[in-house]
Order: structure tokens, then sequence, then C-alpha cells
């Protein structure tokens, strides 16, 4: 249902409330995101019991979901008490016993009547979204929160995602992030119910795996020089003999603390193991696996653009590698898929090779874009041989691709609906909607970010992504599994501005990988995420609150220019002047539209809950 709506039908049963009860009744628009695919509130509610009782219908308490919907409600002072079936008052968590055949695996329904809150789904995957849903329907500060104040509206919910995966991405090579940041990371991803960890782990800047038959790969790929004060893209040489001291990895005991995190929250772990290129960590600790014997291979320390260093496909021992180090991945790494990357593997080595070359005349192959596909093929023999599927970004379309190849389209959409065609499965992750490097708002008053003006992905723009491209036919767009945001990490340093980049954007992304086209509407989201910003804060994070600049829209008329402001952010307050003068918090206040003349300026001061935002936008007419 869309926002007007849906506000309509709520506004009229609060009147009728107002009518039956004689007094208006404090129900607030639920704000659940991503938005459910069908949602029906009342304006009464449901008030919760003390000591909160929970109720489970063919679950036992030892079952791992309620093991975690437990430990969450007391990390929000909840304090659950385990009730017998049908006791008024409790919140029931029900596993169906004939599957509901509408949500699927992963979907879930909620009714909240006057005597209980039923959460019902067919798999333990649904019940938990379905918590995540009950979650966002409790009051903000429901931790301080007396129990006979925390009420939750009459509603009736029926869920389930419109995508399989939904991916976010984090790069942990460029800079290095703890797993205490990453448990954070997917903590948020299962708040909106997003199910793909993509976990990039090896770069040219660093390897960040500890793999036990490969030491040197953290002893020294782990490590660069430390140029963490300087601009990324024009860092100082390192010194002859300077250390290389900043980095670090995640041990094995590591990995499978956060696998069993992510695992408890319903989110696979999809682990990024890059070859040929974006390789210099690898070949800094291993150098007789690159092609060239004339160069010393050093971890990149910050911008290394063309990325140049590739192993050597040439080289038995490369395949003998990457053989030892997916052993040791599908050993750390339960799910299914492991992404191999692919980008970006600049072949001018490969060319002047005589081992390379060698390798393209004995297997006949065309050029280098195949001697590529020859090694993403060997390597995904061997990974389906242990049960694994691979996936590779969108250049291994170059070369050419197996049909059980998954490609991850990121150079916009082409490389996922060429794929799709040959009957490749997709992931859709184009950088114009997906990449959270890019800027959120205008770059005078954001933090430094990848690419200049071109390189903008406001929330309203990411909202606008759509994974499946309208011009492919249904058996084609079946094989669209579904999308991700990239967080890439060449100018995120710290785990601060890491959220800041995420958050709000994965709220958008979340509900572009959920909700049904048609129950999509920027105006309705434009409102909950208003809420969801306050929320988020309140967790801990630290959330971007978008674009406070004024967007202007001039009409001529008989007297005049009408002049009309608004911003992306809906609660910005423009003070202005007209006489030239320097806008302060003293100037009137923007009601509505001017009437300006020729030759007229306008300066604004935009201010957000009574704090100055951004700075003075002058307008001349
Ligand atoms: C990429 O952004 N190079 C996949
Ligand atoms: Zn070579």
């Amino acid at each position: 249902m869309k926002g007007k709506l849906f506000k309509l039908l709520l506004l009229t049963c609060l009147a009728s409330c107002v009518v039956a009860c004689g007094k208006v009744a404090e129900v607030k628009e639920l704000t659940i995101i991503p938005e459910p695919v069908s949602l029906t509130q009342q304006a009464e509610t449901f008030t919760l019991s003390s000591p909160m009782k929970v109720s489970l219908d063919n679950l036992v308490q030892d079952n791992a979901t309620v093991r975690y919907i437990d430990q969450s409600m007391r990390k929000m002072h909840l304090r659950p008490s385990f009730v017998n079936d049908g006791e008024t008052g409790a919140i029931i968590l029900s596993l169906n016993r004939e599957p509901n055949s509408e949500i699927g695996d992963e979907g879930y329904t909620i009714e909240v009547s006057h005597s209980n809150i039923q959460i019902a789904a067919n798999t333990e995957a649904g019940l938990f979204y379905g918590y995540q849903t009950f979650v966002q329907m409790l009051p903000d500060d429901v931790s301080s929160t007396a129990y006979s104040k925390i009420t939750i509206p009459l509603c009736s919910i029926t869920d389930y995602p419109r995508y399989q995966w939904r991916g976010s991405h984090m790069d942990v090579c460029r800079h290095f992030f703890p797993v205490s940041q990453i448990k954070k990371h997917l903590d948020v991803m299962a708040a909106y119910k997003m199910n793909r960890f993509h976990w990039h782990l090896t770069e040219d800047q660093g390897w960040r795996l500890e793999i036990q038959k490969y030491p040197l790969l953290t002893e020294i790929g782990a490590w660069r020089v430390d140029r963490n004060d300087e601009d990324w893209n024009y860092p100082r040489n390192p010194e002859p003999d300077e250390k290389a001291t900043y980095g670090g990895y995640y041990t094995r005991a590591e990995v499978q603390e956060i696998v069993e995190y992510a695992a408890q929250r319903h989110i696979e772990v999809v682990p990024e193991i890059e070859f040929p290129g974006h390789c210099c960590a690898v070949l800094a600790s291993y150098p007789e696996l690159g092609c060239r014997r004339d160069t010393t291979y050093s971890v990149a320390v910050a911008d290394y653009w063309p990325p140049t260093a590739i192993m050597c496909a040439g080289n038995d021992s490369v395949l003998t590698f990457l053989k030892d180090v997916f052993d040791e991945v599908v050993d750390m790494f339960p799910f299914q898929y492991i992404h191999v990357g692919g980008d970006e593997a600049f072949k001018h080595d490969w060319q002047r090779c005589p081992k390379c070359q060698a390798r393209i005349k004995e297997l006949k192959l065309k050029n280098e874009e195949e001697l590529q596909g020859w090694l993403t093929a060997e390597v995904e023999k061997y990974l389906i041989s242990k049960g694994k599927r691979i996936i590779g970004w969108d250049e291994i379309l170059e070369g050419f691709v197996t049909p059980s190849c998954t490609v991850m389209s990121w150079r916009g959409t082409e490389g996922g609906k060429v794929a799709a065609r040959k009957g490749n499965d997709v992931i859709m992750t184009p950088t114009q909607f997906c990449y959270f490097d890019y800027r959120q708002a205008d770059s005078l008053y954001q933090p430094q970010a990848i690419g200049k003006a071109f390189r903008f992905n406001p929330l309203i723009k990411v909202y606008q992504f759509n994974p499946t491209p309208e011009e492919l036919s249904a058996s084609e767009a079946s094989h669209i599994l579904g999308g991700q945001c990239n967080l890439w990490a060449e100018y995120i340093k710290d785990t601060k501005h890491q959220e800041y980049m995420l958050l709000p954007r994965l709220c958008a992304m979340a509900e572009c990988l959920w909700t049904p086209v048609e129950r999509k509407s920027w105006e309705h989201f434009q409102n909950k995420i208003e809420h969801h910003k306050d929320r988020l804060t309140s967790m801990g994070y630290n959330v971007c609150w978008g674009s406070f600049k004024p967007i202007i829209s001039i009409d001529t008329v008989a007297n005049g220019l009408n002049v009309t402001l608004t911003a992306e952010e809906l609660g910005t307050a423009f003070h202005y002047t007209t006489d030239g003068s320097e806008p302060t918090e003293a100037s009137p206040i923007y009601s509505g539209t001017l009437l300006l003349q020729q030759g007229d300026t306008l300066k604004t001061l935009a201010t957000y809950r009574n704090e100055v935002r951004e700075g003075v936008y002058t307008f001349g007419f």
C-alpha cells in the first residue's frame, strides 16, 4: 500500500477511535523497514505483560533462534518469562505445522490482537525476520520504558522477501576493521533482514585471512607501511627498510566466531579470495607466484593504479597455491558460495611472460582473457568437487565463463544482463546504486569519498535500485538472485566513518531487495527513515543525516519569480535573506513559495532540529 493511502486509512481508524473511546488514541503509524508485503494496522493497541510472557508453539527453548530471541529481549531489558501455550498476554512464537505456502522459506506472519502477539513462520529464518519486525514495533526507548507503557498497535502482517540474495559487502583490506565492527555490521544487516555478508579479504593493500599452509600471507601480506595520515591518492613512497606497521588479519578462531555469529542471525558469510589480480599482498609474501623476476613486489601502501601485479597463470605452482588456500577456505566457511574476485586483472605481465604465453599456446586459447577464463574454470572445477559454487566479478565474462558460475555485475547492469541471458545466475551490484564508497550529500560537507562530483549515491538514488532489468524475459530474470551494497574502504579509516557510509543507505538497499516494487514508495520511506535514523543512533551507530542542501525550483509568473525550496532531509528549515546579507538563525524561516524579482539574491542557512547544518547557499536571479 502506498504511504498516502495507508495514512488515509490510519487516520480514518483513528477518527473512529476518537468517536468510540471519546479520547485520541496514541497510536503511531508503524515504520517497518523493509516495508512488508502486506500490513494492516488498527487504531488500538496491545500492552506488554509484566514480566513479558513468551510461549513456544512447535519449538523448544533450546532452539538456536529462540535462544537468539531470548538474549535479544534480555539486552532490551524485556526479561522474557517462558509460559505455557495460549496464555493471555503472551507473545507466541510458532513454527507452522502445516507450511504456509504464501510465505516460503524466509517469510512470516504476525497477528497482534488484544490478547496476544503471534509470530509464525515455516522456518527459523522466517521466525527470526518476524521477530525483527516485532522489534521495530517497540518504542525506541524500550529499555527504560515501564511494561505497562509498551504498546504495540493491533495489526496483521504477511511478509516474505522479493530476492533470496540480500547482500552487504565489506572491504577489510584497504583499511582493517576489528571483529567487533564486523559483528556490529552483521547486527545491523540482521535488523533489516539482509542475509549475505560478502567479506572482501584479500587485496593489493593486505591479505586478511590466516592460512596455515602459507604463513607468510599474514606475516608479510597483512602489513603495510603506514600512510594513514596522508592522502590515499598521493602517498609518500616507503623509505628503504621502513617497517610495515599498519594492518592485521583474522585468525581461524576469529573466522569461526564470525561465521557462527552470522549464522545465529541467518546470515551466510561469503569470503572473497581474489585471483589472478589485486594480489600485491600475495606476491610480496610469495614472489615466485608472479610472472616477473625483475621486480620486488610489496604490499601496496595506499592507491595502486593500475593494479598490474598478477599471479602467473603459466606457473603450475599458482594453481597448487590456489587449491591449497581454497582447501582451508572451504574448511572455514560452511556456506555454499565462495567469491573468487577476477576483477581488474591487468594482463601486461601475461603478455610478456613466456610461461603464460606457453600456456595459451598449449591450451589453444585465443588470448589472455581466455587464460583468466581457464584459470577460473580450473579453480571452479576443484571447488565444485568440494560441494561449493563460485561467484566472480563481471570481468570474468570477458574470457569465457562456465554455466555454473554466478556473475556479480558491478560495472552497471550490462554484465548481469549478458550473464542472465546465457543462463548464469547473477547478483546485481551496479556502482550507480550500490557503491557506498560514493558520497551521499554535497562534497563540501562530507568526508572524503571516492571520485568527485559524478560519484554520488544519495539515499534517494539507492532507493531507486531495481535488481531485475525490465528488458529480461521471465526465465532470464529468474537468474537474478538479488543484489547487494558494496562498501570499499580506500577512504574509510575508522569504524565511525564506516558506519556513516553504510547508514542509512543500507536501509534503502534492504527495502529494494525485500519489498515488492509495487509496495515501494519513496515518500513513505522518507518518513520512515526519519525514525530509523534516530533508532540507529540510539543503537550506537554513526548515521549520515543526508543532505540539507536547498533544492530550488523557479517559476516565472506575471509579477516576478516564484521560488520554492525543498531538501532531501524532510525536517530541514531554511533561514533566508533577500537583501544580500548573511542569513543567521534569527533570519526568517522559509514557509512557502517566495515571490522574487530578476536581480534579487537569495541566501539560505539550513537548520535541522534547531542546529545549523551545512553552510550558506547563495542564489542570484
Ligand atoms: C570492483 O569494484 N572492482 C569490483
Ligand atoms: Zn606468467
